[in-house]
């Protein structure tokens, strides 16, 4: 990983925002990802995000945690949080914006427990292809302090297959469809490219009651997004 993400999010902290990211997916063109919005403060959150905030409680462990917007509004409401994320520049930076807790590390890495354990903005696409969901919601199950939850985003993006003429081309027999390969490119440089998956909800459920955890719907967005807490049953 060259970690181009991370050198985004550095440059943008430290003043020199010129570009902003460019992404594009196996199945969708290029799209930008404007920098600002990685540093998005309470009031210009998806209100899906903003929920999931309130929803927190006792010691946040946020996965994934970029520049640390979500770990920065807990820890400025009280909250203990610690930040994890597997990009250094993240980390540096979420550092310098002021996150008390923070560590370079992959998920899979992490041991402590904690009450509440917090994935937003596409949660599940840490978990990359469907048959690796079962592993990362038992690790994140164990890493759970007894009554503690889960809470994730995603969406459903099967619209994404819909043609005009409101016909479905996927390929039924290929893998399955949230899983795509994730290009993101910066300044002129590519990344390697990820696999990065979208979870529909019900899949979620589904894998979740197999490893022991109950999936609860707690909102839907305006774009076939949803917000899940999950506790163990
Ligand atoms: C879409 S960004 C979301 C950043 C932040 N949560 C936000 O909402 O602005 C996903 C983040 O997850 C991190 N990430 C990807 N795989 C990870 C893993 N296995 N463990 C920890 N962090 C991971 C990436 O480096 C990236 O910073």
């Amino acid at each position: 990983m060259k970690d181009l993400f991370g050198n985004a999010l550095l440059d943008y902290q430290n003043g020199n925002y010129s570009e902003d990211i460019i992404t594009s997916t196996s199945i969708s063109d290029d799209d930008v990802l404007p920098l600002p919005y990685l540093f998005r403060d309470y009031k210009d959150m998806p209100k899906l995000e903003q929920h999931a905030l309130k929803l927190c409680k006792g010691t946040v462990l946020d996965v994934g945690c970029g520049s640390g917007s979500h770990s920065l509004y807990l820890q400025k409401k009280g909250f203990t949080v610690k930040a994890i994320d597997i990009s250094k520049g993240a980390i540096d930076v979420a550092k310098q914006r002021g996150v008390l807790n923070t560590q370079v590390k992959n998920i899979l890495d992490e041991t402590e427990k904690f009450d509440t354990i917090l994935l937003l903005m596409n949660g599940t696409g840490i978990f990359q292809e469907l048959v690796h969901v079962s592993k990362h919601l038992t690790h994140l199950k164990n890493l759970l302090i007894p009554n503690g939850q889960i809470l994730m985003d995603s969406s459903d993006i099967k619209y994404m297959y819909d043609d005009d003429d409101g016909g479905v081309w996927r390929d039924t027999n290929s893998t399955y469809y949230g899983e795509l390969d994730y290009f993101l490119s910066y300044k002129g440089k590519k990344e390697t490219p990820i696999k990065w998956l979208y979870l529909d909800f019900k899949t979620l459920k589904l894998v979740s009651e197999t490893v022991g955890l109950k999936c609860e719907l707690v909102m839907e967005g305006e774009h076939f997004d949803y917000l899940a807490k999950l506790i163990p049953l």
